[in-house]
């Protein structure tokens, strides 16, 4: 069964508990940075209120500890929401409970209210049935439209939905999928995977799914050092994780057995210190006493020509320490070739997000994804627990004949 989404529901005045993700990043300030995920629930926000829904918007925001925490209000996120639609936004000071559903009542009809952070309540991340009852009390309708947090088992994700007359997703959360799903289900070919930041660990549930139907496979960030490592190649300094270089070993071979071309880096800019003004050079062999931090100009072109010939093009993660100008070539590069590849281009969330949002390319490519942990999971194959609970309300529905 297809997963039901807002456009396939009667939502004419319905009150509407709609969960998205505003965890935005803020500075210390407490000013907003990057408002992209506010400015990604627009659709689904206007589409409602055309149909003058009472819209009661839920989120959580940072890892507060189960209780409230001023640092973690909702409250700019709602104050830009409201610059954002031209309208008024109410905030309510609490997430659950009777003066907050009588707030939803009360809005008139395409109101907006936002109401406190969910992980203010214990019960937000322990799934309490209470806590999902009480928010499943603010609406008739859920829909929920946090990509981002779809792959957290929360009350507001997974358990709210069967408490609810009726359940879908919004506009950003079938965007997502359908955008994620093309690269993974029958992509043109070729298929070109980037991979980069940290650590091969975090990222291995991604290559074991990407060698099942990539073309070609570029690895930079600090996780090729492990590749390099494997294959023999001197490192310096460079982070290389010991106890992943047998299995950045088989991820090689494997490549080999299976024809995909796994593209590492043959250049390199090394410094002898992660810091911003540390001596850089250009080196293809990193001697001691250096470490790697971004991919060199001659792995830059090479790559280039590799991304401007694929079909289907993913990437996730930098290919360097992007934040610091002087190892920022490289994912530069990255971004440049990604954004003029003719073919379909999907950036995953997290810091490759960031990377072609801080080069001014996000437009230019043909999604990028709000969700980082999210859409991993996702392109790993994993049935993510806010898409469970939605189509398994769906199939509820469609089997009792339920209300659409
Ligand atoms: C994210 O930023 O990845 C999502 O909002 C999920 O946040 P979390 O990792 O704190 O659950």
């Amino acid at each position: 069964m297809a997963l039901p989404n807002v456009t396939d529901l009667d939502l004419n005045e319905a009150r509407v508990l709609l969960r998205v993700d505003f965890n935005v990043p803020v500075d210390a300030a407490g000013a907003i940075t990057d408002d992209n995920r506010i400015r990604a629930a627009l659709p689904t926000i206007r589409y409602l209120q055309e149909r003058r829904c009472k819209i009661v918007i839920c989120s959580h925001m940072g890892r507060p500890k189960d209780a409230p925490d001023p640092r973690f209000s909702l409250e700019p996120a709602a104050a830009r929401l409201a610059e954002l639609l031209d309208g008024e936004v109410v905030l309510a000071h609490d997430t659950v409970g009777e003066h907050v559903e009588q707030l939803a009542l009360d809005l008139p009809p395409g109101g907006v209210m936002v109401v406190e952070n969910l992980r203010f309540h214990p019960g937000e991340k322990s799934n309490s049935p209470e806590f999902a009852a009480a928010l499943a009390r603010l609406g008739t309708v859920f829909v929920n439209d946090a990509f981002g947090a779809m792959h957290r088992a929360d009350a507001s994700i997974a358990g709210v939905p069967a408490l609810m007359d009726r359940a879908c997703v919004g506009l950003l959360v079938k965007a997502e999928v359908e955008a994620l799903s093309k690269v993974m289900e029958q992509p043109s070919r070729p298929l070109v995977a980037i991979l980069g930041g940290a650590k091969v660990s975090d990222k291995i549930g991604v290559i074991e799914s990407l060698l099942r139907r990539c073309d070609a496979l570029l690895i930079g960030g600090a996780m090729a050092y492990t590749f390099l490592k494997a294959k023999g190649q001197p490192v310096g300094s460079s982070r290389v994780e010991e106890d992943r270089v047998l299995l950045a070993r088989r991820i090689a071979e494997r490549c080999a057995e299976r024809g995909i071309r796994l593209l590492l880096p043959v250049d390199h800019v090394v410094a002898q210190d992660l810091k911003a003004d540390a001596e850089n050079r250009i080196v293809e062999t990193i001697e001691d006493g250096w470490m790697g931090l971004d991919i060199g100009p001659a792995t830059s072109e090479a790559w280039a020509a590799e991304i401007q010939g694929a079909g289907t093009l993913f990437w996730n993660g930098p290919a360097g320490v992007f934040e610091m100008e002087a190892f920022s070539s490289g994912t530069r590069a990255v971004a440049q070739a990604v954004a003029s590849c003719p073919g379909y281009t999907v950036v995953g969330g997290g810091d490759s997000a960031a990377a072609i949002a801080a080069f001014g390319l996000a437009d230019k490519v043909d999604h990028v994804s709000t969700g980082g942990g999210a859409s991993l999971e996702f392109v790993q194959g994993v049935d993510l627990p806010g898409i469970k609970a939605i189509r398994e309300k769906g199939q509820a529905s469609s089997r009792s004949g339920g209300p659409r």
